[in-house]
């Protein structure tokens, strides 16, 4: 469905003259930061400003359902702006994304936390200006509400942070239903994007100078499976390649379960696609893997992982670890442990296992304690930490493809870009190179980023 904007020109007409001004507070995943760039991106066609949580008119929650702390994170926040939306006039609080999908987030802000103006479900992004122009013109006191009805927005304004980098989501929702996930019951079931619609937008983007891409989706890799005519991930893959301009092409998350030999193939022999690879391992046990309803074993992600190596040695791996699963022992820790140590991961995302009420995993017995759980993640992070070094070290003295970014945040007089790899780089340059690729020879490592100098300027 196509987003068109009716109210546009009305609710600019008083955002101008009352001159108010947004601000939104993101929680989770890539999908939900692209998300608040559109809303982002809406906000401003009607005229709205950015200004800060403290001084902004509206006020846009954008959540995350996941791991249980976000909640109390959102409820915290907006119990302190119940303060604000007494006192001062023109407060807007508006709640968005997959926590608006659970009933019981839903009831308890509109019993508890009434003074919320607008309440929408993923994939409600056309409605927004309806409410928000319900909100503005009327006095009526009960919450705007619509849910979620799984529809594929296209058109929607984005605003992208960045010049250079920008994502795109591909397919919505997942199939999958891992055990311990929500996001199966609060996204719904997997929808892909039109080819068409994804090749447009790169286009767009490579037109207006942007190299690098970003593909977003649960699992990007059963992208097309919905489809009535085969067009598969790496058919996608090969037709963005095509798009002049684009560099870059980065994707996440894929599954082991789909990460298929013509990936790896496609992976080995392209110029574009990133030589880093996002691969949620979750963990490293069989046995675990199955309760988890992976649909993979240690030894399918260990042959994918090494394939991947063998196909390109400088490719990189980053993954998504869950510590603390239900009924998770020691052994099957260190099965995680042993291909942590195996696979040597440039990034890994650690997580506790946070109970999701309504998935599977929720009626298992758990009988890992709390500080286990810790405990568990801080051994992980201590291996993680040791190994990482001995990867930088691989990279000194040879040369990679940077694209720069801008200045260093830290030291003026540096600049800062990331390699194929996805690794931070400092190096001296000037202004003229920002937006650029350059050639630069890694010289020294420290541990979260590398230093190099720029080859043949
Ligand atoms: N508890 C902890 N981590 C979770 N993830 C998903 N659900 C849970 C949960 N209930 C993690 C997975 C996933 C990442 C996005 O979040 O590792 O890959
Ligand atoms: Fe959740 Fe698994 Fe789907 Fe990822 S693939 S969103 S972990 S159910």
């Amino acid at each position: 469905m196509r987003f068109v904007n009716s109210y546009q020109n009305k609710i600019k007409e008083i955002v101008e003259e009352k001159k108010l001004t947004y601000f939104i507070d993101t929680m989770g995943c890539q999908m939900n930061e692209n998300d608040s760039l559109k809303y982002k991106g809406i906000l401003e066609s009607m005229g709205f400003k950015e200004s800060t949580v403290q001084k902004a008119n509206l006020i846009l929650f954008n959540t995350c359902c996941v791991r249980e702390n976000a909640e109390n994170t959102l409820f915290g926040r907006l119990g302190f702006l119940k303060h604000r939306k007494l006192k001062e006039d023109d407060v807007y609080i508006v709640v968005v994304g997959c926590m608006t999908q659970q009933k019981h987030i839903l009831d308890k802000i509109k019993t508890s936390y009434k003074f919320v103006d607008i309440v929408l479900g993923t994939g409600s992004m056309r409605v927004f200006p309806e409410k928000l122009y319900n909100v503005l013109f009327s006095n009526k006191k009960e919450i705007e509400y619509i849910e979620n009805d799984n529809e594929i927005e296209e058109d929607v304004p984005i605003i992208y942070d960045d010049k250079y980098k920008a994502s795109v989501s591909i397919i919505y929702g997942c199939n999958n239903f891992c055990s311990y996930c929500i996001v199966p019951y609060v996204r719904g079931r997997e929808r892909s994007r039109k080819p068409e619609d994804i090749i447009n937008d790169i286009t767009k983007l490579a037109k207006e100078g942007y190299k690098e891409i970003m593909l977003l989706g649960q699992n990007v890799n059963s992208y097309g499976n919905d489809f009535k005519e085969k067009y598969t991930f790496t058919d996608l893959l090969k037709d963005i390649e095509k798009i002049d301009g684009i560099e870059v092409i980065r994707f996440m998350s894929p599954h082991p379960k789909d990460f298929k030999y013509d990936l790896i193939e496609l992976i080995k022999n392209s110029k574009k696609i990133a030589r880093q690879i996002h691969l949620p391992l979750q963990s490293g046990s069989t046995r675990i893997l199955k309760e988890m309803n992976r649909k993979y074993s240690k030894e399918d992600y260990l042959n994918i992982a090494n394939k991947l190596k063998m196909a390109d040695p400088e490719i990189s791996l980053s993954t998504d670890i869950i510590v603390g699963f239900p009924g998770e022992t020691e052994e099957d820790f260190k099965e995680t442990l042993d291909v942590v140590k195996k696979v040597g991961f440039d990034q890994i995302y650690m997580f506790i296992y946070s109970k999701r009420e309504g998935t599977r995993a929720a009626r298992m017995e758990d009988k890992v304690t709390n500080e286990e759980k810790v405990e568990r993640l801080e051994r992980l992070k201590k291996l993680y930490e040791e190994n990482l070094p001995l990867l930088n070290k691989k990279m000194i003295g040879k040369t990679y493809k940077v694209l720069v970014e801008g200045k260093s945040k830290t030291n003026e007089n540096l600049y800062t870009g990331r390699t194929s790899q996805n690794k931070v780089v400092i190096f001296e340059a000037d202004d003229s190179l920002i937006g650029k690729m350059v050639d630069i020879k890694i010289d020294s490592e420290h541990l979260w980023y590398l230093k190099g100098t720029i080859e043949n300027r």
